[in-house]
């Protein structure tokens, strides 16, 4: 199996306990099939399920983190 070529600027970052960033124009597809176009330069897509402005991060899992290390 090939190795992925490391680069400095991969188009998807998932953050540790935290949202999946998105660089560039894309198509989210949320959970009720209803699809969210964003073409900012980086988009932040909630993964904790936190958030008021599904799908998209709000920092909620900021909060939601720290009251999980209680
Ligand atoms: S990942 Fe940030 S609000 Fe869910």
């Amino acid at each position: 199996m090939n190795r992925p070529e490391r680069t400095d600027h991969p188009d998807v970052i998932l953050c540790p306990d935290g949202p999946m960033l998105l660089r560039g124009d894309h198509v989210v597809q949320d959970e009720d099939g209803q699809q969210h176009r964003t073409s900012r330069p980086v988009s932040a897509v909630c993964r904790c399920g936190g958030s008021m402005i599904p799908p998209w991060c709000d920092g909620t899992h900021k909060v939601l983190s720290q009251h999980c290390r209680r």
